[in-house]
C-alpha cells in the first residue's frame, strides 16, 4: 500500500482499507462468493430461485440455491459490465424492478398457532397518548394493539404497525368492540379482524423517478482498483432502489382511515428492508454517500424533511412514524447541514435551518440533560443521557419488550414495568438497540436473551458518543451562523444566497443576535469539552469511556462510542503534544483491525449475542475509526511513531483499555472458512429484479467472526438493503480510492443442503464454504 502524504490521511488510509475490506467481502456473502479471487476457472453456477408465499417480509421472502461452484465465472465480468448494471437505475419512468422488490412489502399474516389456539390477552399497560396526540390510534398501545401483536399473526412486530386501517378509526374501533364481545378470541379472528379492516403495509411512500441520475459520478474516477471502483459503482447504483417519495394518493387523511407514517413533502431514503421509512441517524451516512453519489437535490430534500419535523414536533423524531414521536436519535442533523453545505457550498439552506437546529439542540438541552459531579474533579456538569418518558411496549417491537417485561422472574410490579419500557425505549433512542454497555449485569448467556434486556440502565448512563456529537453539532452551528452572516452580509461570501433584506427577516433578525448566539454555543462547546474530559476520558487506559451515573464511576465497557470524540477534535492534553501517548489511544482499534480480520471497529467485545455487541460491526463505526484516525493525522502531520506498523500487539494496548484480558477476548475462529455449516437467509432479490445471481447484498451490519457474512443477533433479521452501509462504502471510496487494496478472499461454496423452515415459514437453507482447492 503507499502511504498517504497528505495529513488527514495519514494514518486513516488502512483504517479505510479495512473499512472496505469488510464491507466488499460481506456484500458478496449472500449471492456471489469471491469474486475477487484471481485466476482460478471453475464451472458456470446454477442458480434456482423459488418464492415462499408466506414469508412476513416479501425482501426476504425468496429463498435461493446455489449450486455447485459458484464462483470465478464473475471475474471476467468486472468492472465493466457491473458498471454497465447500474443501467437498471430508473432513467426512465418505468421503475419496476426496483418497486417489486422494494416498496410493496404487503404481508399476509403468517401465524405461528393454529387459528383456533385463544389468544392470550395479557396484562395491558396503562393508556398510552403520545403517539396519536391524546386519540387512541391501532398502533398506540392499547387494547387493540396488544392483541394483534400478542396474537403473533406476524413474524416482526413492525409489520402491523405499518398497516393503515381500511376505514375510519371509528369504524375500525367498533368492529374491535364486537370482536372483544366475544369471549376467547382466536387467533383465527384476528386474522380476520386484520384483514378486513387493515390494508397492505409499506405502500405509502413508492420509490422515487430518479432525475439526473449519474451512472458515473466523479468519484469513481479515484477508486484505482477495478473491483473496488465496479463496486463502489453498483453499490452507487443501489440509490435507485432506496430513494422514496410519498405517495400523496394513498395517504390517509385520519378521517377516512388512519395511518402511522408521517407524511413529508420531499423525497427521502430509506434504510432498506423493514426500515422502510427515513430514519434520523441513519440518514447522516445516506447523506454522505449522496453527496459522493452526486445527488445533491436529494439531500437537499433529506434536510427539508428534517427541518419540517424540528418544525412539526420540536425535534427530529427517531423516524418517518408516529408512534416514534416519543423519542430521537443520535443528533446527527447539525452534521448533516454541515456536510451538505461543505460538499454543494449552498448555503441558502441556512436560511431556514439555523433557527431549527438551535430548535433541536434546545430541545436536547431541555429534554435530555442531567446534572452530573464528577468524582475525578468535584466539578458539575451538564450532560446529556438518552431517556424517553415511556410505560408500554415499543408498538414495531410489541412482542418483544412485552415479553421481555412480562416474563421476568420474580415479575415485576407496575412501576418497575413501567422503568423497564422507559429502558427499552431509551435504547432504541441511542441507536444501539441492545448492548451489554447499557446493562447492570453484563450477562453472557446467549440462550436467555432478555437477561441483559431486564438489567437495562440505559438511563443512568452518560454516553460518550452522544455528548460528543452534541458538542460537535454546538461548534458547527456557532461556526453556521458565521458563514451566514459572512455570505448574507457581504462578506467574504464563499456561498450564494440571500442578501441583508432577506437575513433582517428571518427569525435570527439582527447580526447582533447571531453574534450572540454564536458566542452562547461555543460556550455550551467548551463546556461538554470539559465534561467529556472529565467524565469520559482515562488518561490511565487512554480511551473514552461512557460515565455510569449508578456506579457515579466511569464504565468499563470499550466500545466503537470512543472513537466520537476524537473525530471531533476532542483532545486530551496528555495526548495534545505527546506522539507516543497518542499511539496508546489507538492501541485497541490496531490491536482490532488486526485480530479480527475485515473490520477496523467493534460495537463492543461483550460477547452477549445482543445486536450491537461483539461479534458485530457496525458501518457508521468503520466511518468513525476512520474519522478518528484522520484527527490524529492533523495533530500529528509529521509524526513518526504513529507510521510505524498497521496492527499491533496486545501486550501494547494500554493495560485497562479493553476491560478484558487476552485470554477473555473473543476469537475470530480461523477455521470459520471452512467450517461445514453455515446458516443463512439466502434472500437473492438479485434474481427477482432479472439481474444476474451474482449481485450480492450489502447488509446493515457484519460480523467480525465470519467477515463476509451479515452479523446477526438482535430482534429482527438482518437487513439487506442498506443505506447507511452504502453512505459508509460510497465514501470511503470517495475518500480512500486510490489507496484501497483489494483483498483476497477465500473461496465460498454455498450448495443446497437440509434447506430448513424458520418459525416465520421462511425457508433457510444451509450451506458451507470451502477453501480453494489446492
Ligand atoms: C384446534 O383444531 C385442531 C384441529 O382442527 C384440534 O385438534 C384442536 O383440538 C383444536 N383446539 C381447540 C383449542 O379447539
Ligand atoms: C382509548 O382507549 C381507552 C382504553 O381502551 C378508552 O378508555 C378510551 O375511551 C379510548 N379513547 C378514545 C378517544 O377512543
Ligand atoms: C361510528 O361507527 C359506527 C359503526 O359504524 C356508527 O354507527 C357511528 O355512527 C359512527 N360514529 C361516528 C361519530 O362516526
Ligand atoms: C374459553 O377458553 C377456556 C380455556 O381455554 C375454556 O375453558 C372455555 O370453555 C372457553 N369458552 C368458550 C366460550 O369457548
Ligand atoms: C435535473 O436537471 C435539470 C436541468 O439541470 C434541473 O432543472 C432539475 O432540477 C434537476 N432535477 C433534479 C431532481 O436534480
Ligand atoms: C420535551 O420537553 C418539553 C418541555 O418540558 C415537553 O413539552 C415535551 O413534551 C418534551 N418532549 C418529549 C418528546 O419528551
Ligand atoms: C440550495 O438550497 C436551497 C434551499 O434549500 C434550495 O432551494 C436550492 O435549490 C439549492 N440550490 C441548489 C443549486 O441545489
Ligand atoms: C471532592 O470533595 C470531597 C468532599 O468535599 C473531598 O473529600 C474530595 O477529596 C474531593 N475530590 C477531589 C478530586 O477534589
Ligand atoms: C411523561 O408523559 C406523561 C404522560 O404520558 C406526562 O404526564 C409527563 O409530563 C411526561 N413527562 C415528561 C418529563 O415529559
Ligand atoms: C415496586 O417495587 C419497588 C422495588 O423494586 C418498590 O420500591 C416499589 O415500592 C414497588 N411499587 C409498588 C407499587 O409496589
Ligand atoms: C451561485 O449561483 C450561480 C447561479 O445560480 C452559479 O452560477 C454560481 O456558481 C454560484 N456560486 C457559488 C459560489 O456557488
Ligand atoms: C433580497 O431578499 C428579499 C427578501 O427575500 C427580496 O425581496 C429582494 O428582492 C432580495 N434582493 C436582492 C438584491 O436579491
Amino acid at each position: 500500500m503507499r502511504l498517504d502524504t497528505t495529513t488527514n490521511k495519514r494514518y486513516a488510509f488502512w483504517a479505510a482499507a479495512s473499512a472496505s475490506l469488510f464491507t466488499l467481502a460481506s456484500a458478496q456473502s449472500s449471492a456471489t462468493a469471491s469474486i475477487i479471487t484471481p485466476s482460478r476457472s471453475l464451472a458456470t453456477p446454477t442458480v434456482t430461485a423459488s418464492r415462499s408465499s408466506s414469508t412476513a417480509q416479501a425482501a426476504s421472502s425468496s429463498s435461493a440455491v446455489l449450486l455447485g461452484p459458484a464462483v470465478e465465472t464473475t471475474l471476467t465480468i468486472y468492472p465493466s459490465q457491473l458498471t454497465a448494471q447500474t443501467t437498471y437505475a430508473p432513467t426512465t419512468t418505468s421503475n419496476t424492478g426496483a418497486s417489486s422488490v422494494v416498496a410493496a412489502s404487503t404481508s399476509i399474516p403468517s401465524p405461528t398457532a393454529a387459528l383456533n389456539t385463544t389468544v392470550d390477552e395479557g396484562i395491558l399497560p396503562r393508556q398510552q397518548y403520545l403517539c396519536a396526540q391524546g386519540q387512541n390510534a391501532t398502533y398506540c398501545p392499547g387494547e387493540l394493539l396488544q392483541l394483534v401483536q400478542l396474537s403473533g399473526i406476524y413474524a416482526d412486530s413492525k409489520t402491523f404497525v405499518d398497516k393503515p386501517t381500511r376505514y375510519s378509526l371509528n369504524e375500525t374501533y367498533f368492529a374491535f368492540e364486537q370482536l372483544t364481545q366475544k369471549q376467547n378470541i382466536t387467533v383465527g379472528d384476528v386474522v380476520t379482524f386484520v384483514e378486513g379492516y387493515f390494508q397492505g403495509e409499506g405502500l405509502e411512500l413508492v420509490p422515487a423517478q430518479i432525475e439526473n441520475f449519474t451512472t458515473s459520478p466523479a468519484f469513481l474516477d479515484d477508486v484505482d482498483d477495478v473491483v473496488y471502483q465496479g463496486f463502489a459503482s453498483v453499490v452507487h447504483g443501489y440509490w435507485t432502489l432506496l430513494i422514496r417519495e410519498t405517495n400523496q394518493s394513498v395517504i390517509c387523511d385520519g378521517v377516512k382511515c388512519d395511518s402511522s407514517v408521517i407524511p413529508l413533502n420531499n423525497s427521502v431514503v430509506v434504510p432498506g428492508g423493514r426500515y422502510r421509512e427515513v430514519y434520523y441517524w441513519d440518514s447522516f451516512w445516506i447523506m454522505e454517500g449522496l453527496l459522493k453519489s452526486e445527488l445533491y437535490n436529494y439531500a437537499n430534500d433529506l434536510l427539508n424533511n428534517f427541518m419540517d419535523l424540528i418544525d412539526g414536533y420540536g425535534f427530529v423524531p427517531n423516524g418517518g412514524r408516529k408512534y416514534y414521536l416519543n423519542r430521537s436519535q443520535p443528533p446527527v442533523f447539525t452534521l448533516m447541514v454541515n456536510a451538505y453545505i461543505l460538499a454543494t457550498g449552498n448555503t441558502t439552506v441556512l436560511e431556514r435551518a439555523l433557527p431549527l437546529l438551535d430548535a433541536e439542540l434546545e430541545w436536547w438541552r431541555v429534554n435530555r440533560t442531567i446534572s452530573v459531579t464528577s468524582p475525578y474533579t468535584n466539578k458539575t456538569h451538564s450532560v446529556a443521557h438518552y431517556a424517553v418518558n415511556n410505560t408500554a411496549p415499543r408498538p414495531e417491537g410489541y412482542v418483544e419488550d412485552y415479553k421481555t417485561v412480562s416474563g421476568a422472574q420474580p415479575a415485576l410490579n407496575t412501576t418497575e414495568r413501567e422503568s423497564l419500557y422507559a429502558e427499552l425505549a431509551s435504547g432504541a433512542e441511542s441507536g444501539w438497540d441492545y448492548s451489554g454497555r447499557w446493562s447492570k449485569q453484563i450477562s453472557y448467556n446467549k440462550s436467555d436473551a432478555y437477561a441483559n434486556l431486564r438489567k437495562l440502565n440505559v438511563r443512568a448512563i452518560v454516553p460518550v458518543d452522544l455528548n460528543a456529537l452534541l458538542y460537535a453539532d454546538h461548534v458547527i452551528l456557532a461556526n453556521l451562523y458565521e458563514v451566514y452572516m459572512n455570505s448574507s452580509m457581504g462578506g467574504s461570501s464563499s456561498g450564494n444566497s440571500t442578501n441583508t433584506t432577506m437575513m433582517m427577516n428571518s427569525t435570527m433578525s439582527s447580526s447582533h443576535n447571531m453574534t450572540s448566539k454564536i458566542a452562547a454555543h461555543r460556550m455550551i462547546a467548551s463546556e461538554m469539552n470539559a465534561a467529556i474530559l472529565d467524565l469520559c476520558w482515562d488518561p490511565v487506559k487512554s480511551w473514552f469511556y461512557d460515565f455510569n451515573t449508578t456506579a457515579h464511576a466511569r464504565s468499563p465497557v470499550y466500545h466503537a462510542g470512543g472513537t466520537f470524540p476524537l473525530w471531533h477534535n476532542i483532545t486530551p492534553p496528555e495526548i495534545a503534544h505527546n506522539e507516543t501517548a497518542a499511539l496508546n489511544v489507538f492501541q485497541g482499534l490496531r490491536f482490532i483491525a488486526g485480530t479480527y480480520a475485515g473490520a477496523p471497529n467493534i460495537a463492543t467485545l461483550l460477547d452477549t449475542g445482543l445486536n450491537w455487541d461483539f461479534p458485530n460491526s457496525w458501518p457508521p463505526h468503520a466511518y468513525t475509526a476512520i474519522k478518528a484516525f484522520e484527527a490524529i493525522g492533523r495533530l500529528y502531520p509529521n509524526g513518526t511513531v504513529l507510521d510505524q506498523v498497521v496492527t499491533t500487539d496486545f501486550s501494547l494496548v494500554p493495560v485497562g483499555q479493553f476491560g478484558l484480558n487476552q485470554t477473555q477476548l473473543p476469537v475470530q475462529n480461523a477455521s470459520l472458512v471452512s467450517r461445514n455449516t453455515k446458516t443463512f437467509r439466502a434472500d437473492l432479490t438479485a434474481i427477482q429484479m432479472g439481474k444476474p445471481w451474482w449481485q450480492g447484498h450489502v447488509f446493515e451490519k457484519f460480523s467480525l467472526v465470519d467477515p463476509d457474512a451479515a452479523g446477526g443477533g438482535g430482534e429482527y433479521t438482518v437487513v439487506i438493503g442498506f443505506g447507511w452501509s452504502n453512505g459508509v462504502i460510497l465514501h470511503t471510496a470517495g475518500e480512500y480510492g486510490q489507496y484501497l487494496v483489494p483483498p483476497s478472499c477465500p473461496l465460498i461454496q454455498v450448495v443446497e443442503a437440509n434447506a430448513t423452515t424458520m418459525g416465520d415459514s421462511t425457508t433457510m437453507m444451509q450451506g458451507f464454504r470451502i477453501p480453494p482447492a489446492k
